[in-house]
């Protein structure tokens, strides 16, 4: 084989390994949101806006490493279940419930939150873009119940009930006091 047929298969071996990382790492933004993490306080002030009470369900949509899970185990008392998209941060965030021991309070899922039912949820938190959160009301709506409330790190929801903001922060808090139809 010629040095230059060597290099071809080289070139060729390395556009298909950027091409397959770059598909890997952008499947989370095409699906809902890139990772960006919220900061300790601002979670727990986006659980205090939500009104969050001992022992109430909370779903983080996109829960990344488990930060909003963990903080709401063990500084709120509550239940949580948190869905991510990304194979590695689900891994990551699994293993990091395991060893904190909050596995009989905390459940990750893996897999596309539009695919869940949040019937359960109490408490809803998300922090994804303004097109997702556009996409998600009207399953929102349709699916919580009466007195869940959802708060959304940056990005706003058109038709929920806003309850709260801190502008500053860009934390909004919504109940779903709209009657379903
Ligand atoms: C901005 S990060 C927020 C992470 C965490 N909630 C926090 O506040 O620290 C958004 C996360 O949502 C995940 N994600 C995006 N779209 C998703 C989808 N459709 N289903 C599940 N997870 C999704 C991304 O992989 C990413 O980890």
């Amino acid at each position: 084989m010629s040095i230059m047929l060597i290099i071809y298969y080289f070139l060729i071996a390395f556009v298909v390994l950027g091409l397959l990382i770059f598909l890997f790492f952008s499947w989370s933004i095409i699906k809902g949101a890139p990772w960006s993490p919220t900061s300790k306080e601002k979670v727990i002030k986006m659980l205090s806006m939500a009104n969050i009470k001992s022992n109430e369900l909370v779903y983080d949509l996109g829960c990344g490493d488990g930060r909003v899970l963990i903080i709401a185990a063990r500084e709120f008392n509550a239940r949580a279940i948190g869905i991510e998209i990304d194979p590695i941060r689900y891994l990551w965030c699994k293993l990091r419930i395991r060893v904190l021991g909050l596995k009989d309070k905390v459940q990750v899922i893996r897999g596309n939150f539009f695919n869940e039912d949040f019937s359960k949820a109490d408490i809803i938190i998300c922090f994804l873009l303004q097109s997702t959160n556009d996409k998600l009301e009207s399953k929102l709506l349709a699916e919580l119940q009466p007195h869940a409330r959802v708060v959304s790190n940056r990005f706003v929801f058109s038709d929920l009930h806003l309850i709260g903001k801190d502008e500053e922060q860009e934390i909004y808090a919504y109940d779903l006091i709209i009657p379903k139809s």
